[in-house]
């Protein structure tokens, strides 16, 4: 993976579905343009890229894929990402806050750790963050959380899967020293406190 020699700074949020990170991304967007930082907040996967319609069907049943193959999609959905909005924005200077990255294809798309390596290999080239936050909330949670905001359930939202995904998470915490974990069952304020403390440290 390469490192952020551009003048802004990359931050992602990570976790499982219905975890709060739409909720701490949009938040800490907030706080640093208040602070007079630019900020571009964005997602993976994306809603403009040649693929991200193919994405979507997969992820909502409408095509069968296998895991891989889907992986593979989401990597190329990345490179688009990164060229056309990620790498420009941190040229400019600006922040870039990306709502999930490739540690969600690491902790989503191996089921088996030949997996892991794999897609790590598809994710080689592409750019290292400078601060991952990883909202841990148990799947259990999650669930109760996104049937409360009343959307169908998708391919990765099932508790089991999501239990599995978590225990990918824990492995990348200790391979990858960019990874923070915050408690994301707090309230919502007591998370983005956690989460500006961290981030102050970088500003
Ligand atoms: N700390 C929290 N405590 C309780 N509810 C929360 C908290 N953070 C977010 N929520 C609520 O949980 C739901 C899911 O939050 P959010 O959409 O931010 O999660 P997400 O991780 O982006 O989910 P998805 O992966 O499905 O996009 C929302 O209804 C949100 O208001
Ligand atoms: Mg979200």
């Amino acid at each position: 993976m390469k490192k952020n020699i551009y003048q802004g700074k990359f931050i992602v949020f990570e976790g499982l579905d219905g975890s709060g990170l739409s909720t701490q991304a949009k938040l800490l967007k907030e706080y640093l343009e208040n602070r007079g930082i630019k900020t571009v907040l964005t997602k993976e996967p994306t809603k403009n890229s040649s693929i991200a319609s193919k994405i979507h069907q997969a992820l909502s049943h409408q095509i069968e894929i296998d895991s891989l193959q889907l992986q593979r999609l989401f990597a190329q959905d990345r490179r688009e990402h990164l060229e056309n909005l990620i790498i420009p924005s941190l040229k400019e200077g600006k922040f870039v806050i990306s709502d999930r990255y490739f540690f969600s294809s690491f902790a989503f798309g191996s089921e088996k750790e030949e997996d892991l390596e794999k897609i790590i290999e598809l994710n080689k080239d592409f750019l290292m963050p400078d601060l991952v936050l990883l909202l841990k909330v148990r799947p259990k949670v999650c669930i109760e959380r996104i049937k409360k905001r009343g959307e169908e359930i998708k391919l990765f939202e099932k508790e089991e899967k999501l239990e599995k995904v978590w225990k990918n998470y824990q492995k990348l915490v200790d391979m990858f020293d960019v990874i923070k974990v915050i408690d994301g069952e707090q309230e919502i304020d007591k998370v983005q406190r956690e989460v500006v403390g961290i981030v102050d440290k970088m500003i």
